[in-house]
């Protein structure tokens, strides 16, 4: 389904995120060739090149002490479990420098015709290294910048660290011609996030970056808890479906409060993206599913979004739009709280319950949230139910519902 990205019209709303798929020209393509309707590209930073050029690495404004660590070379680790995917990594080995980005650049954007977007990160709130940056991957054809701020993590104890940000983003803004698009983790807390962002003059919001964790917990044969010291120190992030939560609440802060967002962090499925998109997200970008299962997962997905949208009567972005508000925003009598009590006190809940389907696994009554479920015989039964639903969640089989009685 067509719609605007940062200006651009796309064929659809995948973005591909910024990560090693598109680090090279052929992962790029790749996803392109598989469905995503713009790329945003592995990051890129002139910070080892400032620093050649004598940039001050004791001035603590620009957070040195912490970029000092970045400076070590290293390699890609990963762990996979059930939490997510942990990948440790350097500065060094994770962001490309400038010159490798603007090859980047050109080589895709020679062959696709998607908006290709540069992403670029600093260490520190220096606008000179800052717009060097942004203005090397502008000259090279990016279709649009990322501003990736992942690497600014101490910077929010720093002393007039709101008005330092405000301004450069301000500068970033003015100086470059291509659209502008600061990339959120949460460092930034949301509501923060509206006011640092409004005061800048931002428009585009790309969100989420992953999560720092310290290495997970493993086990050795013997049952030994161990931390992989592979592992350990300052650079690992966890990725992966517990994140779709944060990325709701972000997307839907940040869109209500009137900024464009392309939202990602967590997505698995096609009902995930239609989730973002009807709370206003314009595009969706995907990382780790991709990365995990193959460049035709972008495929896989439109191609599911596109089902369910023709199955509901979807046709446009607008009317997807449309249909979001409708549904995001129920009406307020619920909110307000009078209507929804009354509507329970006028019609209490019934449990129902199919001996058929259920398989007594105990999932419902060995519970401690519901007191209030109990099997007598060959029947469960719930006497006061207050229509939570929470067994319903837990059962296995589908034998559980629960109906208004009144
Ligand atoms: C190994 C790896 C490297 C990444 N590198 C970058 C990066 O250089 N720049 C960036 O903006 N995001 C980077 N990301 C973050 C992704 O763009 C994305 O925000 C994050 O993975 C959450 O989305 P997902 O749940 O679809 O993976 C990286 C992700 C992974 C897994």
């Amino acid at each position: 389904m067509k719609t605007i990205f940062l200006g651009y019209e796309v064929s659809s709303q995948l973005v591909a995120a910024s990560c090693p798929a598109t680090e090279s020209a052929e992962g790029a393509l790749d996803c392109v060739a598989n469905g995503a309707a713009a790329v945003i590209l592995k990051t890129v930073s002139g910070y080892s090149q400032n620093r050649q050029a004598g940039y001050d690495m004791n001035d603590t404004r620009n957070n040195m002490p912490a970029i000092e660590s970045k400076e070590t070379p290293g390699e890609r680790r990963c762990f996979i479990n059930s939490r997510g995917f942990w990948a440790r990594s350097s500065f060094r080995r994770e962001i490309m420098p400038v010159n490798k980005g603007t090859e980047l650049v050109r080589e895709v954007k020679a062959a696709a015709r998607v908006p290709v977007i540069a992403s670029v990160a600093e260490c520190g709130l220096d606008t000179e290294s800052w717009l060097q940056d942004c203005n090397e991957v502008e000259i090279a054809g990016a279709s649009a910048i990322q501003l990736d701020l992942f690497y600014m993590e101490n910077l929010l104890a720093l002393d007039g660290f709101a008005v330092q940000f405000i301004s450069l983003l301000k500068e970033i803004i003015c100086h470059c011609h291509v659209p502008v698009m600061p990339k959120l983790n949460i460092s930034l807390p949301a509501e923060y996030a509206v006011y640092l962002f409004r005061e800048a003059g931002v428009r585009y919001v790309s969100l989420l970056d992953s999560l720092r964790s310290p290495a997970p917990l493993r086990f050795d044969k013997k049952g030994i808890p161990y931390r992989d010291q592979a592992m350990l120190g300052p650079g690992l992030s966890v990725f992966g479906g517990f994140m779709f939560p944060l990325t709701r609440f972000y997307a839907d802060t940040l869109r209500r409060t009137g900024f464009e967002v392309c939202a990602g962090g967590g997505i698995q499925t096609a009902a995930d993206i239609l989730d973002l998109l009807l709370l206003g997200a314009g595009t969706v970008q995907i990382a780790s599913e991709v990365l995990l299962h193959g460049y035709r997962r972008f495929g896989e997905l439109d191609g599911e979004l596109n089902e369910i949208l023709a199955k509901i009567g979807i046709e446009d972005a607008a009317s997807l739009r449309e249909m979001g508000k409708n549904i995001s925003r129920p009406a307020d009598p619920l909110y307000a709280g009078i209507g929804g009590i009354n509507s329970m006190r006028k019609n209490p809940w019934r449990l129902c319950h199919d001996p058929q389907k259920c398989s007594r696994c105990g999932a419902c009554t060995g519970q401690s949230f519901c007191r209030r479920v109990r099997r007598i015989g060959n029947t469960l039964s719930a006497e006061g139910c207050e229509g939570c639903e929470f067994c319903v969640s837990l059962c296995p089989g589908g034998a559980l519902g629960v109906v208004t009685s009144g």
